[in-house]
């Protein structure tokens, strides 16, 4: 045993070493030796340590759990995860949206909410933030909206009139921008938050009978949120404030859990539907579509190695189970290519291999080779052979997640139906879902928001946005701009 009695310090390779603190040299005033490869194995892993950030989401933190259906939801999905009685290991990612990985928790932004789910049929990812709206309806203009979040090109900060730039020129942002200017905006720790699928995703039974499905997964801490002026301070003086209480509350003992509740549309009723259910930019009033309870998400586990277990960690929306499928919007088809390339950029081609991306349950695909494989393939390489190998079963896992389409290739908006516009849900959550109190932060919020170097004529179409939301709203924007 060394001095220390600790274990003895090694290379990569399990060689032990004679120093932690002395370079190889001629003499103690001599040259460094270039056979000092302990050294340069130090300096070579610590200048490859940093791997990409996210592009969106690139501040966040986790935790692990598990997942027990309370109750009976079988006629609604036969995905293995959601039967009665089922228990089932889980991850958990939160994140804000456009800050980079050190940047503060306490921005205004969404939230991620990414759950991945290890079934006993593969890994289920849900994917989700904690609002049930998205600021947009068309994969085209993701790319370009969060560049308007993030930072300009000359003097690399962050900018408010190319925020509001976008947003007025984007009226499909109305009801999640309402809803980000709200209290809402800035959870007070992500325990005190929802998450929200968002999207609509499909649900198949054991019969083959199809439904529309919205997550949500609701807080058994209760909401809360952190005001603009306590969020600013915190942003200074604890940018770790959200991390910081995750881990904390895990580690004494204090687990936070979320009840699952779906609402749950029959598969015909999308059809005649006064709006389009698939449209990202609304939810489904649940005075249509309440509420079914179907369990509870708790977390009991720390990451032990941050890099390993949550930077490494990829959410992908289309790692997509039996009984559990997509729907037609066009952000949730957009996002089927947009996370795997992410990740393989990110991560590498063999990025399921991570330990905390694999499967609890057997694989059995023909993938093979490539950089970063950990684990052996074995022939047969290919299918179909009479070698044994894996063959798919369409038997017993039929395509059965489907929808029919039909009509000429494209480049148009949603067609339009009765109640969508873009407008209305965002003026039905200021006018009956805000209270007073809540309307005059939400004001606050804008204003504060907005006299941070928004530009003519940018400013005069924010005013026409918050107008078409709510007329009173718009009037008291404009007035705490104008100071009239
Ligand atoms: P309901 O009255 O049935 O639901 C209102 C919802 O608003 C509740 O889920 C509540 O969540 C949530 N809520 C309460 N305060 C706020 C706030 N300050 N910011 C954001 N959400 C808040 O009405 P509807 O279902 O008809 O929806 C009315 C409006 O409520 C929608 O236009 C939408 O903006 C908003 N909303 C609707 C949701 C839905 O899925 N239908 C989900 C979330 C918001 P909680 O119970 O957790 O407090
Ligand atoms: C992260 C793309 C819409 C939630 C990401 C990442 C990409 C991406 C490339 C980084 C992935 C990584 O490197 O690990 C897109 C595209 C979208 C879209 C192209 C639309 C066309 C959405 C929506 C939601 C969402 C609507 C929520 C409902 C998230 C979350 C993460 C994320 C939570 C972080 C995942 C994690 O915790 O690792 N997105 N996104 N995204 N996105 Fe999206």
């Amino acid at each position: 045993m060394n001095k220390n009695d600790s274990k003895p310090t090694t290379t990569d390779a399990g060689c032990p070493v004679s120093s932690d603190e002395h370079s190889l040299t001629v003499g103690p005033d001599g040259p460094i030796l270039l056979h000092d490869h302990y050294l340069i194995e130090q300096m070579a892993n610590f200048n490859r340590e940093r791997i990409p950030e996210r592009q969106p989401h690139a501040k966040g933190s986790g935790a692990f759990g598990y997942f027990e259906v309370t109750h009976d939801v079988s006629a609604f999905t036969k995905a293995a995860v959601f039967q009665p009685g089922t228990k089932t290991d889980t991850l958990i990612r939160f994140s804000t949206v456009a800050g980079e990985r050190g940047s503060p928790d306490t921005w205004r932004d969404p939230r991620g909410f990414s759950v991945k789910f290890y079934t006993s049929e593969g890994n289920y990812d849900m994917v989700g933030n904690n609002t049930p709206v998205f600021f947009l309806r068309d994969p085209m203009k993701f790319q370009h909206f969060i560049r308007s979040q993030k930072r300009r090109a000359d003097n690399g900060l962050r900018d408010h009139d190319m925020q509001w730039d976008f947003w007025s020129l984007s009226p499909e942002s109305a009801h999640q921008v309402a809803w980000l200017m709200g209290d809402r905006g800035i959870p007070k720790t992500w325990r005190n938050m929802n998450g929200y699928s968002s999207h609509t995703y499909m649900w198949v039974n054991a019969a083959g009978e199809r439904f529309w499905v919205k997550y949500h997964f609701k807080t058994d801490q209760g909401i809360d949120f952190l005001t603009q002026e306590e969020a600013d301070r915190l942003a200074g003086a604890d940018g770790d404030y959200h991390r910081r209480d995750l881990f904390d509350a895990i580690k004494r003992g204090d687990n936070p859990s979320w009840s699952l509740k779906m609402q749950i549309m029959p598969f015909e009723e999308a059809k005649t539907y006064r709006f389009n259910p698939f449209d990202l930019t609304k939810v489904w009033p649940h005075a249509d579509y309440p509420l079914h309870d179907v369990g509870k998400l708790t977390l009991n586990r720390n990451p032990t190695d941050f890099h390993t277990e949550i930077e490494q960690a990829a959410f992908e929306p289309n790692n997509l189970v039996p009984g559990i499928g997509i729907s037609p919007d066009k952000m949730l088809l957009g996002r089927m290519f947009a996370y795997a390339d992410a990740h393989r950029h990110r991560l590498g081609v063999n990025y399921k291999q991570i330990p905390v991306n694999a499967p609890q349950c057997p694989v059995f695909s023909y993938s093979k080779d490539g950089q970063g494989r950990t684990q052996n393939v074995s022939d047969p390489v290919y299918a179909p052979n009479s070698k044994g190998g894996p063959a798919a079963d369409g038997q017993r896992y039929p395509e059965s997640a489907t929808w029919s389409a039909d009509g000429e290739f494209t480049r148009a908006a949603y067609t339009l139906r009765e109640d969508d516009d873009d407008f209305g849900q965002a003026g039905t959550l200021v006018r009956d879902v805000m209270d007073d109190p809540q309307r005059e932060r939400l004001v606050s919020n804008v204003v504060g928001h907005l006299k941070d170097g928004v530009s003519e004529p940018v400013l005069q179409r924010a005013f026409e946005y918050w107008s078409n939301i709510d007329k009173n709203i718009g009037d008291r924007i404009r007035k705490g701009i104008s100071g009239g």
